[in-house]
Order: C-alpha cells, then structure tokens, then sequence
C-alpha cells in the first residue's frame, strides 16, 4: 500500500455510512451497519496480503492456484469504540490475533495517557491492522501506533471508518509509514473534537451510551 490515505468509494460503503450517520438510526442498526462495514474496509486494507500458489486438482486438470502466503495478522482494537469494528474484520480474517489498547485523554495536559494494553505475541512478524471508527485529533491513533511500534511491530495499517483532515495530517506527521484506509475524509473537527459532520460519539452510539 503506498498511498497513505485510502478512501474506499465503494457505493455500498458509502450507503451504509449515510445511514450510520442519521441520527434517527437506531444503536441496533448502527450496530449491524458497523459491522458490515467492518468487513467491506477490511477488503480493502487486506488487498495487498502477498499471495503464493499451491497445486491443486480441480475436476477438470491440475492447476496452480492463488492461496495467501500466510503472513499472520493482528487486529488491535482502540478501546471502547475499536471493539465495534473487531467482528466484521474477523469474519474475513478468522485466524487474525486480536489486542486491546486503552488510552483516555489527560484533562490537564491533553495527552493520551494509557490505561489498558493486552498485545498478541510476535508482532514484529505479523501485519498489524489497528481498528479505530473515528479518527479524530489523530492523537490517541498516534499514541497507540507509537506503543505498537515500541512493542515491535514494523508493519502497520489503521483502519477507520471517518477521518478529519486534522487527525490525517498528525498521523502523517507522526507514522508517515502507516497507511490509512477510510469510508470518508470529512471536513473539520469542532471545538470539543468532534468530527464535523461525522455521526456523534461512534461508542455512544454503539453501545447506546450518553
Ligand atoms: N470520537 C467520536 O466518537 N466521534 C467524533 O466525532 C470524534 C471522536
């Protein structure tokens, strides 16, 4: 992947990502919509796996057919809101190890501080895929790449379903070789962070919080 932001365009994508954003759409709807969405992103950030041949009979000759290399993945969820986009992606990618990273924002300082973090082993050797709905300020994003990073992984994709530009450029700016892959670039963040026109708090929203 050499882009470093991807925006799938795909029409389905793009219809379930209005419906998500409807603020009369239910948490059960926004539920099922995220996780097929999930799935649909996935494709996408997965579409560079590296591919090898194995010799198989259909029953009509012998061929050598595509099958995935087998390099090992890792989804690493950004909690709480991460964890909605975890099912989708594991329905294509069954065997991928999963991880939790937990960071909540210091009030005083305004620094992500870390408070959870469960890593599968061996990332130094797998495909880290990170999952995040909202990339927003870009800060907590970076602060868990920098943790993965620090834990050993070298290969690293994060996935989102919005992005605004000012999280897009902080991610540039702090893990250029990361690539990004989004249902859409909005247009700006608000005063208290929030993406604009976005869908609201994607884990109130979800969980059906306040
Ligand atoms: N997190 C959210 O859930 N929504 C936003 O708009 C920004 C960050």
């Amino acid at each position: 992947m050499t882009d470093h932001l991807t925006i799938v365009t795909h029409p389905l994508v793009q219809h379930k990502l209005t419906l998500m954003r409807d603020k009369n759409t239910s948490t059960g709807e926004f539920r099922a919509l995220l996780r097929e969405i999930s799935a649909l992103l996935a494709y996408e950030v997965t579409r560079e796996l590296e591919l090898t041949t194995r010799a198989i009979e259909t029953p009509m000759q012998e061929m050598d057919a595509p099958v995935l290399k087998g390099k090992k993945l890792a989804l690493i969820s950004i909690l709480r809101a991460g964890n909605g986009l975890l099912d989708g992606v594991l329905e294509l990618i069954p065997s991928a190890r999963v991880g939790f990273v937990g960071l909540y924002r210091d009030e005083a300082t305004l620094k992500p501080v870390q408070y959870y973090c469960k890593l599968p082993e061996g990332l130094e050797d797998r495909l880290v895929i990170v999952v995040d709905p909202m990339l927003a300020t870009g800060n907590s994003s970076a602060a868990a790449v920098d943790l993965l990073k620090a834990a050993g992984a070298t290969s690293i994709r994060f996935m989102c379903l919005l992005a605004a530009p000012e999280g897009v450029a902080r991610m540039k700016e702090a893990h250029p070789d990361v690539p990004i892959v989004t249902a859409a670039l909005d247009k700006r963040l608000n005063d208290k962070g929030y993406i604009l026109p976005g869908l609201g708090d994607a884990g109130d929203r979800m969980f059906g919080t306040k």
